[in-house]
């Protein structure tokens, strides 16, 4: 398995993979990184740059390639590109995120320009919970 920067033509396999979990499917190959094991790409996930911070969304592995360590190599090789800025995300699986430093935060602590994103996390019903890692 490798991690890798994703292309333009892995936008169909990306969102594909997004739209199993009911996670936002935006694609923007500049923000992603995908796993890919023998050609096919089994997980993904995206740093998006804010200016004075980062949010890490959209990870997600392929049900049948969980539990191999795939998430964990796709948060590691994301916060690599994080440098020294703090890291928000909102979550469903906070447990997994604390493993790699996420603690969690009130959601009115979240930075205002997420705000479309919890107005999308919230329609979706689940449990979100707000996480920042400082740098
Ligand atoms: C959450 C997810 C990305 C984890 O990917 P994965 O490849 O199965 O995880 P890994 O095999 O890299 O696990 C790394 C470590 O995290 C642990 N872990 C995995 N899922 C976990 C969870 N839901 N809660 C707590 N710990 C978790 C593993 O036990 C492992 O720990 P270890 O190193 O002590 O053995 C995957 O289950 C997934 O795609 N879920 C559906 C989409 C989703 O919920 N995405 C989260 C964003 S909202």
């Amino acid at each position: 398995m490798i991690v890798r920067n994703a292309l333009m033509e892995d936008k169909r396999a990306v969102k594909n993979l997004l739209e199993t979990y009911g996670l936002e499917s935006d694609f923007n190959p500049k923000e992603c990184l995908v796993a890919v094991e023998d050609k096919r790409i089994v997980g993904c996930v995206r740093l998006k740059d804010f200016g004075s911070f980062y949010e890490l969304a959209g990870l997600a592995v392929e049900a049948e390639s969980q539990g191999q360590g795939i998430g964990e190599a796709l948060v590691k090789k994301a916060l690599e590109g994080a440098g020294n800025k703090p890291v928000y995300c909102l979550t469903v699986e906070p447990g997994f995120f604390m493993k790699y430093g996420f603690k969690k935060i009130e959601g009115v602590d979240l930075p205002k320009k997420l705000g479309e994103k919890v107005g999308f996390c919230m329609a979706t019903g689940a449990e979100w919970t707000g996480m920042v890692r400082n740098p």
